[in-house]
């Protein structure tokens, strides 16, 4: 049986771990070849979970490969709009085409607002809001002169959808990613490009497994753990769950960007475990 993506390329930035992982081996197992980029190292006002590496990238090839699809990997930095060129005209010329962009690289930090330093608000604004643009300017100009339309998803977070204490600049660049992804789904429509978001509520990855975020809902508990936090990440979805897994993300990205929903666009997807209607 053909798969929902047989025979698209995929366009992934964040695709060394995690979710962006997740997706490129979801769209690989139903027919996509990928096109990967990661930054594969630290940002220096993102001090509470570890770097990406470029092991884990290779990582991502090598899981990839072995389902036998092409992927074409690059290290490089949503920030820099010509790499980011270079890395898609690159691997458009290896693979063919482009039918699919997902925008998932991100970074995280919690700060009570007053304690946001200029170059933390900066960097968030240039990754999570800015990189997320660029992913788009750089990869729409493939999709348009290819002729057969695309499908374009943007991951935001239920914090671009509600308010979220001490993170004014992740919330805010993720509320940001809205507005362009409405504004681009109307831009892009005419040529059948359809573009929309996912808001995921916690996934299960280091984003949120560490011990700051841990620590976020117990502030007077001096050793948060995963344990312990699970009761109070529980409670704030109305399913029973504490979190999502990545490959519940990637199954939503799945549908939105296959034909199943052809005529979906401008559509903000929550996949929060009912976190927003709470
Ligand atoms: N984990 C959660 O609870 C959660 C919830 C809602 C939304 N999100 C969003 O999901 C997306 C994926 O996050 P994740 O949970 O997989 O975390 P993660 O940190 O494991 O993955 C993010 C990936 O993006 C890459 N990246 C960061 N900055 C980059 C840059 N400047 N250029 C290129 N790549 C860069 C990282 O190297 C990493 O591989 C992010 O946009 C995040 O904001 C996460």
């Amino acid at each position: 049986m053909a798969g929902r993506v047989e025979g698209k390329v995929a366009f992934i930035t964040g695709a060394a771990r995690s979710q962006g992982r997740s997706h490129a081996l979801r769209l690989a197992q139903e027919g996509a070849d990928i096109i990967a980029v990661d930054l594969c190292g630290p940002v220096p006002s993102i001090g509470m979970y570890p770097p990406a590496t470029e092991e884990d990238l290779a990582e991502t090839v090598r899981q990839v490969e072995a389902l036998d699809r092409r992927i074409v990997a690059t290290q490089a930095d949503v920030r820099d709009s010509a790499a980011m060129r270079k890395a898609v005209d690159d691997g458009v010329a290896e693979l063919g085409r482009l039918d699919i962009v997902l925008a998932n690289a991100g970074v995280f930090e919690i700060h009570p607002a007053l304690e946001l330093e200029d170059d933390a608000w900066r960097e968030m604004i240039d990754i999570n809001l800015t990189g997320v643009w660029n992913t788009c300017k750089v990869t729409l100009p493939h999709l348009v002169d290819g002729g057969r339309g695309g499908a374009v998803v943007l991951t935001s977070s239920t914090a671009g959808l509600k308010g979220v204490p001490n993170t004014v600049h992740y919330t805010a660049a993720k509320h940001g990613v809205v507005g362009i992804m409405r504004t681009l789904a109307n831009e892009f429509a005419e040529h059948s490009i359809r573009v929309n978001s996912v808001h995921p509520t916690g996934v299960d990855t280091v984003m949120i497994q560490n011990e700051k975020t841990w620590g976020l809902f117990a502030p007077d508990d001096p050793a948060p753990t995963r344990e312990k936090a699970e009761p109070i990440f529980r409670s704030t979805n109305a399913l029973p769950v504490p979190w999502v897994e990545p490959v519940d993300i990637s199954n939503a990205i799945l549908f939105l960007v296959s034909d199943e929903a052809r005529y979906i666009t401008g559509v903000t997807l929550p996949v929060d475990a009912g976190f927003t209607i709470k």
